[in-house]
This record gives structure tokens, sequence and C-alpha cells, in this order.
């Protein structure tokens, strides 16, 4: 466990939080719902779509990469925006993470729907609520499904590299690994094929598959479950002592969500090991066989997935950010500088 950085201490006692306050802290995790902002943002969903689908007219990879954010949030200590603040010198943040660093991307997406949303209705939706609806506009414009977000999150007060580090899988990662992480944030090994399914869009980088293509588990050989001509192809983009941030597509038709990536799987055309290793092995492989064939119990389980990652919740307290990249600065904080 990480300790509690000084400063948020007095913030959580009761004799600095008058109810007054506009700078009220939640001591409990909130109850999430549908319409959360019906009467006090009414335009928060229809805006948010909207930056989601403007960028992605500018770069579609966008929706990929926004859309990854979900899980970069929700799995480290809840989906309260932490993932968004950007490192202070009393705070290594989560973006210069093992799996974030030179790889997480969009966030002036995030910022921009952000402040769309503090012109219309300042100081009301949070940056983690944000995310949410954000992940989900990616997948319906990318051809996938629709569904009703749960909201009312909000925004934690600090973000930690170290949990970061400790918590998000390796794309070297195997079946048997990620059911176990997974089964820690009572995500089924359905729900992990199904959310593995999200990289049905978007890239990934030489840097994330070169130990499969040269020495998979230290083997000095190539991961065999990698389909030669397949092989070939990667190892043309990523040659040994290569460029690491050269990307290569995730499935074979990266801007559409869609069921290919699994019939890639099956083919040994997954991008990652631990695309790869969800085919590789009995206990994930029928999900796989299963979602190839059929569309509909793919896009279903995905979305079961998603709200049941969105409801990951620290019970920590929280505000509404007005910049998703740092702490509101509260008259507390100017009373411990003095
Ligand atoms: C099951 C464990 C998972 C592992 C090990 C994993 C790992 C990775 C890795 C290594 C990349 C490429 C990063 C790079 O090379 O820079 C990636 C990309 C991506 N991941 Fe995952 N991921 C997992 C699950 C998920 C989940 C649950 C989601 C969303 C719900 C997700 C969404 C994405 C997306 C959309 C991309 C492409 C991003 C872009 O193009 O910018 N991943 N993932
Ligand atoms: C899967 O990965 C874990 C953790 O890296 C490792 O301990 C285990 O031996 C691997 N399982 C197999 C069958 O390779
Ligand atoms: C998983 O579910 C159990 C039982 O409902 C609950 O106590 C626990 O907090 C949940 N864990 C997470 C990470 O949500
Ligand atoms: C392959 O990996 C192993 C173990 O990590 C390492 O000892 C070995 O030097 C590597 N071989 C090559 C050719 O890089
Ligand atoms: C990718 O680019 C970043 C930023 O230019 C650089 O710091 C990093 O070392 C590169 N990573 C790899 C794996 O080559």
């Amino acid at each position: 466990m990480i300790s509690k950085p000084k400063c948020l201490t007095p913030l959580s006692s009761p004799s600095s939080s008058s109810s007054s306050s506009s700078l009220a802290i939640a001591a409990v995790a909130p109850l999430l719902r549908p319409r959360f902002y019906a009467e006090t943002c009414p335009e928060a969903e229809y805006l948010v779509r909207d930056v989601i689908k403007k960028n992605m007219e500018r770069e579609p990879r966008s929706a990929a990469s926004v859309m990854r954010l979900q899980f970069h949030d929700c799995f480290v200590n809840g989906c309260d925006g932490s993932l968004l603040l950007d490192d202070t010198p009393n705070m290594l943040g989560e973006k210069l993470s093992l799996s974030n660093i030179n790889s997480l991307r969009s966030y002036e997406v995030i910022d921009e729907a952000k402040e769309t949303l503090e012109r219309v209705c300042p100081g009301v939706v949070s940056c983690a609520d944000i995310l949410i609806m954000a992940a989900r506009d990616a997948v319906v414009l990318s051809g996938g499904p629709n569904w009703e977000v749960k909201l009312g999150r909000q925004d934690s007060l600090t973000a930690s590299q170290k949990d970061s580090d400790d918590i998000m899988p390796s794309p070297r990662a195997n079946a048997s690994y990620l059911i176990e992480l997974f089964s820690k944030f009572n995500l089924s090994t359905k729900d992990l094929v199904a959310l593995s399914g999200s990289h049905s869009i978007g890239k990934g980088r030489c840097f994330s598959i070169v130990f499969r293509l040269y020495n998979q588990s230290g083997t000095g050989r190539p991961d065999p479950a990698i389909e030669p001509i397949f092989r070939e192809k990667l190892d043309k983009l990523c040659p040994q002592g290569g460029d690491g941030n050269v990307t290569g597509d995730l499935d074979a038709t990266p801007e559409r969500f869609d069921n290919q990536y699994f019939k890639d799987l099956m083919n040994g055309r997954g991008f990652l090991n631990s695309d790869q290793t969800l085919f590789t092995y009995p206990e994930t492989r029928e999900y796989v066989r299963l979602f190839s064939r059929n569309l509909n119990e793919f896009l279903k389980a995905f979305v079961e997935g998603m709200i049941k990652l969105g409801d990951l919740q620290s019970g920590r307290p929280g505000e509404i950010r007005q910049n998703c990249r740092v702490v509101n600065s509260r008259p507390a904080d100017v009373l411990l500088e003095t």
C-alpha cells in the first residue's frame, strides 16, 4: 500500500472540511447512475461525443487511444481520473509508469472535452466521467455497440506511479496471469477475453513485441504461436535492434470495432503475446472461438465488461477537477505551505 501524501491528511479530517464549502469531499464512493448530469449539465454526453468525433476526423487512431485510457484509469485505484494527473514535484503520477510511458496518448482529447464542458457547465462534470463517456463514444464511432454509461464519479486528489507499475499487465503476460489479475477486480475469464477485444482497434509498438519475435521466454526463438507469414511481416516491421516506437496494427481492421481480432487470434495473427495467449490457453480459447463466430456474443460481453470496469471505485475522497491534469488548489494547500 502507498502512504497518503501528507498534504492531504488535513483535508480528509472532519475539522477542515466544512459542509458549506464548495470544495466538499465525498467520504465514500458515490453511487453511479445513468443520466447523472441530466439536470446539472444536460448537454454533457452530446458534447463529449462531438469532441471525440472531431478528433477522430483529425486522427482516426485517437479513438483507440482514448478508449484505452478507461482500462488504465480504472485498474489503478478505480475510475477516478488519477491517470490524467501530471507529475508534480511531490507526486509521481501514472503517466510515466512502465505501461504508460511513450505509449498512452490522446490526453489532449480529454482536455478538449473538459474545456468544452467547463465553458458550458463549470465545475460539474468530473474528468473521471469524461473518460468513461469518451471510451464509450470511441467504440460507437468506430462501428461498435452503444450503451448507457453510469456517471457520478469524482476525480482523485492524487495518483501513484508505483500502483500503476504494480498493477498494469505487461504485453508479455500469459492467459493464466491475466485470468488471475482480472479476477482481483471481479472480472471473469469471459470479461477478460471480451475486454481484450478492445484491441480490435488501435496500434502497438515494436517495443511491445520484439521479445516474442526474437526471444520468447528467453529461448532465443520466436513465439511458436505466431503464424509464419505474419511473423515475416512483423520481423520486417520490427527488426532486431530497430526503432521500438514504430507501430503496427493490433488487428487486420484497426479502425473498425468488430470481431476481426478474434479471427486473427485463431489464425496465429495476434499482435501482442497477451493477445495470442488467449487462444493458446484452453481456459480462454473457447471464448475466442465463440466471439470470432458470433459478433453479437462479443459485443454483448464487451459492453458488460466495460460497465463492470467502469464500476471500479476506490472509495477515497475526490473532487470535480477544473483541469484534468492538476488537482484543484485549495485554501488548505496555502495554509500548509506557510
Ligand atoms: C488484458 C490485458 C491487456 C494488456 C496486457 C494490454 C496491453 C496493451 C499494449 C501493450 C498495447 C500497445 C501499447 C504500446 O505498444 O505502446 C495496448 C494497446 C491498446 N489497448 Fe490494451 N491491453 C490489455 C487490455 C486492454 C483493455 C481491457 C482495453 C480497453 C478496455 C485495452 C485497450 C487498448 C487499446 C484501444 C489499445 C490501442 C491504443 C492506441 O492505438 O493508442 N487494452 N494494450
Ligand atoms: C504465466 O506467467 C506467470 C507470471 O509471469 C508465470 O509464473 C507462469 O509460469 C506462466 N505460466 C506458464 C504456463 O508459462
Ligand atoms: C469484488 O466483489 C467482492 C464481493 O462482492 C467485494 O467485496 C470486492 O470489494 C470486489 N472487489 C473489487 C475490486 O471491486
Ligand atoms: C534471451 O533472453 C534471455 C533471458 O532473458 C537472455 O539471457 C538472453 O541473452 C536473450 N538472448 C538474446 C539472443 O537476446
Ligand atoms: C520512443 O520515443 C521516446 C520519445 O522520443 C524515447 O524517449 C524512447 O526512448 C523511445 N522508445 C523506444 C522503445 O525506442
